[in-house]
């Protein structure tokens, strides 16, 4: 139920995975970049915070450390919430089927980035976002979870991503919740 959450930006699923009263605690925020707003957010909230710069370090090196961190904490789940970092197989291998990512498109549509230009320049007429398991091979996963919304004539990508964004408020700490309840995190 303790629940180690991963940011590099602005933290709005951060901000929603923290107000939502769920069977899980977030005992540890950690951002790779030390001015993301979203550790801001999470140290108003008076969750303990990590910025650790990946400067000097290669990708297995800093994940060992965020990984060793993540330990001493005790959590046993680990939510990345805008972790703009890719994980290097070793860290998900260790942390194998307790990591969950949200991803802004409906997976397996829309890998990587600029998800919600790609889905209006293909004429889609839906979109939304899904909570997946993180496996080594990018936004790959099993989907535990989607949220729909319509694409409307003359949507921008921002207007596209504030609809799909307040989606992924609702959805995420439900998701998370219900993969806690299940027993698949400890
Ligand atoms: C969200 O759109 C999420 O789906 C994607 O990155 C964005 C993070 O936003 N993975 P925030 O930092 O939670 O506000």
């Amino acid at each position: 139920r303790r629940v180690a959450v991963l940011i590099s930006g602005r933290g709005s699923n951060l901000e929603a995975l923290a107000d939502h009263a769920g069977p899980y605690r977030i005992v540890l925020v950690v951002s790779n970049k030390p001015e993301a707003p979203g550790l801001d957010l999470a140290r108003m909230r008076g969750l303990p915070t990590l910025a650790l710069s990946s400067r000097g370090l290669d990708r297995e090196q800093f994940d060992r450390r965020v990984g060793d961190a993540i330990e001493a904490a005790g959590a046993g789940t680990i939510v990345l919430a805008g972790y703009m970092r890719l994980l290097s197989p070793a860290f998900v291998r260790r942390f194998a089927g307790r990591i969950l990512n949200i991803h802004p498109s409906l997976l397996p549509l829309y890998k990587g980035l600029d998800t919600h230009a790609r889905a209006i320049a293909a004429g889609d007429t839906e979109a939304g976002c899904s909570v997946h398991l993180v496996t080594e091979e990018l936004d790959s996963g099993a989907v535990i979870a989607q949220a729909r919304v319509p694409i409307h004539e003359g949507d921008t990508p921002e207007d596209l991503s504030a609809r799909v964004l307040a989606e992924e408020h609702r959805l995420y700490p439900q998701a998370v919740s219900d993969f806690i309840r299940n027993g698949s995190g400890c």
